[in-house]
């Protein structure tokens, strides 16, 4: 492994920190981060060193996306036969200024088949194909907006507001709303999608049995290989067949779609611009271990604590990293560098330490070098102070606050957006 000697540097973390509850035993203490080193992304496997945009594209990007598929998030399978798209609702929403539709993508046939349900709302005033923000939630499409016609899931959801023995109720709708600034969304003229996680993967292990493992390929789930996808790749993967659709949809412009999560869906929007190029830009919100966090500095969540929490959500040799991260061939920065040179944000949040903020800006820093290939800039060069956001070709920010999303972070995308894809 190459030296990448400027990431040697520890960069000490001087913004406020806003103490809030984290689990206890963990390292929140910036001065005492061992120091690592990162794999260098410009240094092939053979030890060339990859000095132009071509080399990246042709020779190292597929080399890195592999050792992530093998090492961290599985394989997944491609775009499947068995799946049809199928309009199931449609009317005037949000006071008139959107058009809702909901459709259902079905996927897979006989018992398993899954109905996956997405949500849409659409600008009236655009004047041809919308460009848009795909997003994923945790609770159900009917979570985010009081909108009564929405369709509630039928799927598992976890038990919380509106939720009862795993199942929805219309209790639940808009009880997540203030993480989704869909109103000013719609008025800077983006359509908003979004898909519940659960309709693609229920988030617990039952050993890949339901949502959509069984599915593609149709395998006994007890013959799984240790690079087999598990469930963030799942939902990743689900993901680019929402893509699928919007492409079929001629209210939406499919080229310029914002894919964007948060937390452990936050680790799934940047798997899926990873694996997806058809992504025009990449949203990471407060996505921290296995996300944007470099899993090298071992700062509030670590790679083992995450394998043994949710044995779930990574592919099964990524538990050959439990408190071994150096000896992985990949730390995040790899991770944001796979979607270069397309635009990408990273959001932190000062009190969402067990994500490690400074973690996550390290990432987006360690990205740079593929970004400057293409010739484009980040514009930090150190974490920059709290609410005080960066806009180059890769976005970051950290702001006032807990493990979220505000109407200050969309702010944030929609003005990225309006940059980038406008
Ligand atoms: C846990 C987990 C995180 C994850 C978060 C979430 O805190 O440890 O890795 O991001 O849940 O998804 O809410």
């Amino acid at each position: 492994m190459q030296s990448f000697g400027c990431f040697l540097l520890i960069v000490l973390f001087t913004s406020s920190v806003v103490v809030t509850a984290q689990p206890k035993g963990y390292l929140y203490d910036e001065s005492k981060v061992a120091p690592y080193e990162l794999p260098d992304p410009l240094v092939c496997l053979d030890g060339t060193k990859v000095t132009d945009s071509k080399a990246w594209l042709k020779k190292r990007r597929p080399e890195v996306l592999r050792l992530f598929e093998d090492e961290v998030y599985g394989r997944s399978p491609g775009k499947p036969k068995a799946m049809r798209f199928e309009v199931v609702e449609e009317g005037e929403a949000l006071g008139g200024k959107a058009t809702r539709k909901q459709v259902v993508i079905h996927l897979g046939k006989g018992k398993k088949a899954l109905a996956v349900n997405l949500l849409l709302y659409l600008p009236q005033k655009a004047k041809g194909p919308a460009p848009g923000f795909l997003t994923i939630n945790f609770m159900g499409n009917h979570s985010v907006h009081a909108d009564p016609a929405i369709r509630i899931p039928t799927s598992w959801v976890r038990n919380g507001t509106g939720v009862k023995n795993n199942k929805a109720t219309a209790d639940g709708r808009g009880s997540r709303a203030s993480r989704w600034a869909i109103d000013a969304i719609i008025e800077r003229g983006y359509a908003f999608a979004t898909v519940y996680y659960g309709d693609i993967d229920p988030d617990f292990h039952d050993g890949y049995e339901n949502g959509i493992h069984p599915l593609f390929p149709p395998k006994d789930p007890k013959k799984r290989k240790p690079t087999d996808w598990a469930s963030i790749a799942g939902w990743a993967w689900g993901l680019s067949r929402c893509l699928d659709y919007l492409e079929t949809d001629d209210a939406v412009d499919a080229k310029r779609i914002a894919v964007m999560g948060h937390s452990r869906l936050g680790k799934t929007s940047l798997w899926a611009g990873a694996s997806d190029e058809r992504f025009a830009l990449v949203i990471s919100n407060n996505s921290g271990c296995g996300g944007a966090a470099l899993s090298r500095r071992k700062f509030g969540e670590t790679v083992k604590r995450i394998n043994t929490s949710f044995p779930h959500w990574f592919c099964d040799n990524y538990k050959k990293y439990n408190d071994k991260e150096g000896d992985c061939p990949v730390d995040q920065h790899m991770l944001i560098a796979l979607s270069a040179p397309r635009p990408i944000y990273v959001a932190s949040a000062v009190g969402d330490r067990w994500a490690d903020p400074n973690g996550e800006f390290l990432s987006a820093l360690g990205a740079e070098p593929v970004y400057q290939l293409f010739g484009h800039k980040f514009g930090a060069t150190k974490q920059p102070p709290v609410d005080q956001p960066v806009h180059g070709r890769i976005g970051y920010h950290v702001r006032t606050g807990k493990h979220d999303v505000t109407p200050y972070d969309w702010k944030q995308y929609l003005d990225f957006a309006d940059k980038h894809l406008k």
